[in-house]
């Protein structure tokens, strides 16, 4: 088994180098941690498929740190995509565009269109323009698993199946990229993230959410994703757990949700003394719930609990987001 080696962020040349040679190293992004290959390079775009365990079907997101890359990889860029590209840009929007040939056929799964983005994260981009190519990322964890905030989880997931992690701080957002097809009759929106469905129409106007037919074109969201090996059970309140809990548990669980009125610290405490096992975090924000999830499911499954708690949130802004990752976890 290869050894993955730890990178500190003072050496990105050497993850630059690692990718350059046809390598895979996992780096953060703002959204959370990729694992990056030369996007030119099939041979290490293969070496993804197999490190993740990731269905063949399932397209990559390439990643580049300045407008002119575009070129070499989509064409027909809309004037719908270009809004959005220049609104959004750097930042976690993932734009699907008409794909260039000289992209390989498995970074998109054999379709006609390309997935692209320019994250923000400096280290991100520094490690982009050290390689000087595009590079192919998806998220750095196994297949199925609840994506990597930080490079311990990406750890946790992948040593020994990667060359090497570049060891970043924890990620800013905690939750992938928005998706948006731009390449149809209208712009839908693949996947939600922190570009939220109300930034981007008020960047394009109308924008539809997936239905069943956009989501056979972005074969990806049908796969198993986000599950902890804990069961996942939704919540509507606090104070409705009780129902949801059969008993004043004996067996330890994870209750994880958000509240940001004065009586968190009350909640918090009637928890606790009700459920004297249970793992809670009550998030003060969404922005914090949808940072924590993730690093949470992990936590749970680090102490073998059996089931975790979430609380469901409003389906609006970064709640989408949310909900949509929530409800995938429970499937
Ligand atoms: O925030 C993110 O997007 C992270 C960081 C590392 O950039 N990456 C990420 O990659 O989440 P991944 O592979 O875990 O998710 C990529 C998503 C999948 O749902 C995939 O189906 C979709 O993007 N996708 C990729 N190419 C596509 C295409 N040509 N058409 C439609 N959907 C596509
Ligand atoms: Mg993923």
């Amino acid at each position: 088994m290869p050894t993955t080696k730890r990178i500190g962020i003072d050496h990105v040349k050497i993850a630059a180098e690692i990718l350059r040679q046809g390598g895979t190293v996992a780096f953060p992004t703002e959204t959370v941690y990729g694992l990056g290959a030369d996007a030119l390079n099939p041979e290490a775009i293969d070496k993804i498929f197999v490190a993740k365990g990731r269905p063949s079907d399932n397209p990559l997101i390439v990643h580049i740190a300045a407008l002119e890359q575009l070129d070499a990889i989509a064409h027909a860029v809309t004037p719908l995509a270009k809004n959005l590209i220049e609104r959004y840009w750097p930042g976690p929007l993932t734009v699907v565009l008409k794909k260039s040939p000289d992209i390989p056929a498995s970074v998109t799964a054999g379709l006609d269109t390309v997935a692209v983005r320019m994250p923000e994260d400096p280290i991100a981009i520094e490690l982009i323009r050290l390689t000087d190519r595009p590079i192919v990322a998806p998220s750095a964890n196994r297949s199925g698993r609840p994506s990597a905030t930080s490079w311990q989880a990406v750890v946790e997931d992948l040593d020994g199946l990667i060359d090497g992690v570049l060891c970043g701080p924890p990620t800013r957002i905690g939750l992938e990229s928005t998706v948006v097809d731009t390449t149809g009759k209208w712009p839908i929106i693949l996947r939600h993230g922190a570009i939220t469905q109300e930034m981007i129409q008020a960047c394009i106007g109308n924008v539809s959410t997936a239905t069943s037919d956009a989501q056979r074109r972005s074969p990806g969201t049908r796969h198993r994703h986000y599950q902890p090996r804990a069961r996942v059970v939704l919540f509507k309140d606090f104070l409705t757990l009780d129902p949801v809990l059969p008993d004043p548990a004996e067996i330890p669980v994870g209750i994880i949700g958000c509240r940001d009125d004065s009586d968190r610290a009350e909640i918090q405490n009637r928890l606790q003394k009700r459920y004297p096992h249970a793992e809670i975090k009550i998030c003060r924000s969404m922005d914090e719930y949808a940072n924590s999830l993730f690093e949470f499911f992990r936590h749970c499954d680090s102490l073998k609990l059996q089931t975790i708690f979430c609380q469901q949130v409003d389906s609006s802004g970064l709640g989408r987001a949310i909900m949509d990752r929530l409800t995938r976890a429970s499937q």
